[in-house]
């Protein structure tokens, strides 16, 4: 093991046992799922679908598909499984491939409102090929069924998305139902967040409303970097022809050769999410973040928040983003529903429990964690963010510096050190 990639690898180690990771779209593996990513299935080639390849020497890669294809069916009750795309965007520009023509209105919750690039934001594939109109939320931050409901009406949709990157309420799949019905739209759930949640019971799912579902297989679901399209008995009576048009899609559509390593650490994910301790898991992740969520003042009702910092001043994500990384504790700067600042430069964090649970937090130490970030944030007051555009790169360079030698920063950051260590990380010895 000579090589500086190992070396490095180490390194990062390093950072994962000893912070505090809350970044909501992450999670720490098993070892068994590691074990199926490394292994030698990485030297397969095997362009196509189960018995119908291009290459030979597939019958254990066709076993290996067709049980994550089932595995997944029995566990999200759905009709058909894709299990090849490479993430969770290819898995949405093959989903919108397979039921729209270039040209074809998507619609898509709004990035700023908390929605995904590939539902119709700007410079993604979905605004790019597709004409995307998007629904926001309101005042509240919740989804505004009334203004859905109208742009649904006048732009006559062919695809509806109804999935959240930085939405921390449940959502209700039959109010969109209702509404992609009166245009007659596919609705397709994009559960990337919460496919662990939904598995866990603890998220209602989308299967009974739904025609497609899409979802990563690295976040709540606690598998490999990968991700899943699915079809509900309802996409099949919608088009009967629809796993071809799915798997068209895939491949020559977007991808080649499936990555088989992945499928199977999907599979392997795939049975853990099945057994019953993975629902008491999700359903601590949950319990984890609202507990978080009111420390913070807040609500949470599933597994992130999303905080306003505007208490603290003028723009100030960046400046939270770096304080608490200095103080080790890993989130991500977001923007928050009427965000007054920009996507660049916005004025929330985004942070979530999925990859603390795994390693055995609860509530109480969800209150303890809640008191460093509090006390982390007191750290960037009068670090406002300059109105002027152009003065802006400099001064957020210069605070991430002044937060690394932050002396109160540097306390917190050797007590996490201690505290962290003793969770163990899954698939860390
Ligand atoms: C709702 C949702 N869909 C899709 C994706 C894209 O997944 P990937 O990063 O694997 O392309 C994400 C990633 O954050 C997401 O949150």
């Amino acid at each position: 093991m000579s090589s500086k990639v190992f070396k490095l690898i180490d390194k990062e180690k390093v950072r994962q046992v000893t912070g505090l990771e809350m970044i909501p779209s992450e999670n720490y593996v098993s070892e068994d799922v590691l074990k199926a990513l490394g292994s030698i299935l990485t030297n397969k080639y095997s362009e196509g679908f189960p018995h119908a390849r291009y290459y030979g020497g597939n019958e254990v890669i066709d076993e290996i598909e067709i049980y994550a294809q089932d595995l997944a069916n029995k566990l999200f009750g759905t009709k058909f499984a894709c299990v090849q795309p490479y993430s969770g965007s290819p898995a949405n520009f093959a989903a919108t491939m397979a039921v729209c023509n270039p040209g074809d209105v998507v619609m898509g919750l709004a990035l700023s409102s908390g929605g995904h690039l590939t539902h119709g934001a700007n410079l993604s594939f979905s605004s790019i090929f597709y004409k995307a109109v998007n629904y926001t939320v309101g005042k509240d931050w919740q989804i505004n069924f009334a203004e859905l409901e109208a742009l649904a009406k006048k732009h006559k949709p062919k695809m509806i998305w109804v999935g959240t990157t930085a939405y921390p309420f449940k959502l209700d799949y039959s109010k969109f139902r209702k509404i992609a019905d009166l245009v007659g739209a596919w609705l397709v759930a994009d559960i990337s967040h919460i496919s662990g949640l939904i598995v866990g019971g603890v998220h209602p799912s989308p299967v009974k409303y739904v025609d497609l579902i899409t979802t990563t297989t690295h976040k709540t679901l606690r598998g490999p970097r990968g991700a899943m399209i699915l079809v509900t008995e309802r996409g099949y009576k919608k088009d009967p022809e629809i796993k071809g048009k799915i798997e068209k899609a895939i491949i020559p559509g977007l991808q080649g050769g499936p990555h088989n390593h992945q499928t199977a650490a999907i599979a392997v994910a795939l049975e853990e999410a099945s057994k019953p301790v993975f629902k008491k898991y999700a359903e601590q992740v949950a319990k984890n973040a609202a507990v978080l969520a009111k420390e913070l003042g807040t609500v949470s009702e599933n597994h992130l928040i999303l905080l306003s910092l505007n208490d603290y001043g003028f723009g100030m994500g960046y400046q939270a983003q770096a304080a608490l990384e200095a103080a080790g504790i890993t989130v991500n700067k977001n923007t928050i529903p009427g965000e007054p600042v920009s996507p660049f430069y916005p004025s929330g964090i985004r942070l979530g429990t999925p990859a603390l649970t795994s390693r055995g937090m609860k509530e109480k130490e969800m209150i303890k964690i809640a008191g460093w970030i509090k006390e982390a944030l007191e750290e960037i007051r009068g670090y406002d963010l300059p109105k002027e555009q152009e003065a802006r790169k400099e001064f957020i360079k210069k605070v991430k510096a002044k937060m690394k030698e932050n002396p109160k920063l540097k306390k917190i950051r050797k007590e996490i050190s201690k505290f962290a260590s003793k969770y163990p990380v899954p698939g860390i010895k």
